[in-house]
């Protein structure tokens, strides 16, 4: 049973604030959780509570700690932290709005997030078998091994993440392995054509280009020189972030002076798979151009895997609609864009469900907090996207499934290609 709950602001991987929390037990085991944060963050996502006065340039995080210890912690203490699924339907009543715009998604996750924490601890076992106790599957890890769009400040490509996927490899330390010399091989790469080696916010490289197939390109020749085949053995995952360059029903491609329709960047989507090893494209389409995902579905949903981020913002009810009207073939999972993890594990078996992809998702703004790894892992996503093998708050997640296999070894599989269901 709960004892105790403390929540505090701490600071996240660009220097902002965030909240942590603390849950205490009776039987003296406690669990941690930290929120992370976004910069591209969808519209329809949960409220993230800042404080907006002077400090932290209005980034504060002072209001939500104060709605954990004082509106939150008082209910919860006597609870049963197993209870996973009253805990949040309390949290979320107690805060009374849709969005969670009373106590903010920031407080309430991360309640929710040290509660399941502190359940595992009370039983001695990982995170994820306590989410989890017979079916584990390691994902494939997708690497942001080049940054562009909103987390290199705009610098860079207008598309935000270049991700490579090893599906080739046997199993997931060889996938580590492989992803990493090819960001090592990747650096020498962009050395010797005089491009900046600096990283962006997830740890990507983030040199200036001249167009968004370029970062593609000099990936597949990293993949070559590092000695593996592009596609068959590493592929490519992209993550446009399109709703970041999507101004009056039109994409703006600054890099290459082009502004398209839907129709135009589904045909620019089709010349680009038809060039590159693409396994799969996360939010091709802005998050409410809904026609356009409809029409991007018939063409491609047949090859790769399309994926809805912030069109979906692991929202139950818009992943329903997106089911509904065939609007992609994977729906991308973060915790903090719907606010507590029973309604994250009912987004993520909405989707499998009806034989969609799930990928794991951390945000630009991290903690070293590995919960999103213990998470894939349980619920058998395939997929993870963490960043590149670059920086620390990235770095843990991995490291995180590393453990992992090595504690359930025998009961882990990775997924490998099966891990991507559209691809052909
Ligand atoms: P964000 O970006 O965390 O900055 O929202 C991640 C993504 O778009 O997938
Ligand atoms: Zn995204």
């Amino acid at each position: 049973r709960i004892e105790r709950l403390i929540a505090r602001e701490i600071l996240d991987s660009r220097g902002n604030p965030t909240v942590e929390v603390d849950v205490f037990l009776k039987n003296g085991l406690s669990g941690r959780a930290a929120c992370p944060s976004g910069a591209s963050t969808g519209i329809h996502e949960a409220v993230e509570k800042r404080d907006g006065d002077k400090r932290f340039m209005g980034k504060g995080v002072q209001n939500a700690v104060h709605a954990v210890n004082e509106s939150i912690a008082p209910r919860l203490i006597g609870m049963v932290a197993s209870d996973q699924s009253d805990i949040d339907a309390l949290m979320i009543d107690l805060d009374g709005t849709k969005n969670k715009g009373k106590f903010g998604a920031n407080a309430i996750l991360t309640v929710s997030m040290a509660t399941a924490r502190a359940a595992a601890a009370s039983e001695g076992v990982l995170l994820a078998q306590y989410l989890n106790s017979d079916c584990y599957l390691l994902p494939v890890p997708c690497m942001n091994i080049m940054n562009g769009g909103a987390h290199a400040n705009w610098q860079g490509s207008d598309f935000q993440e270049y991700m490579i996927a090893p599906v080739g490899a046997p199993d997931f330390p060889e996938a580590m392995r492989w992803g990493c010399e090819v960001y090592h091989t990747l650096k020498s790469v962009l050395k010797k054509k005089g491009l900046s080696t600096g990283v962006g916010d997830e740890g990507g490289f983030a040199p200036t280009v001249p167009s968004n197939h370029e970062p593609a390109s000099l990936i597949v020749t990293a993949i070559e020189e590092a000695g593996y085949s592009p596609g068959k053995e590493i592929a490519l995952v992209l993550d446009p972030a399109s709703s970041a360059f999507y101004e009056e029903e039109t994409y703006i491609l600054r890099t290459e002076g082009k502004k398209l329709k839907s129709g135009e960047m589904i045909d620019y989507y089709q010349d680009m798979v038809g060039k590159f090893p693409i396994i799969s494209i996360e939010d091709a389409l802005a998050e409410d151009d809904w026609n356009g995902w409809k029409e991007l579905t018939k063409k491609l949903g047949n090859k790769i895997q399309l994926v809805g981020d912030d069109l979906f913002v692991t929202n139950p009810e818009r992943i329903r609609r997106g089911i509904d009207e065939k609007s992609a073939n994977a729906v991308l999972i973060k915790l903090n864009q719907i606010g507590t993890v029973t309604e994250t594990i009912e987004a993520i078996k909405l989707a499998q469900n009806v034989g969609w992809g799930t990928m794991v998702s951390h945000r630009s703004g991290e903690t070293c907090d590995s919960f999103i790894a213990d998470l894939t892992v349980a619920l058998s996503c395939g997929q993870i996207k963490t960043g590149a093998p670059c920086r620390g708050e990235r770095v843990e997640k991995y490291n995180q499934l590393l453990r992992i296999g090595e504690v359930i070894g025998k009961k882990t599989s990775y997924a490998g290609k099966s891990g991507f269901k559209y691809h052909t």
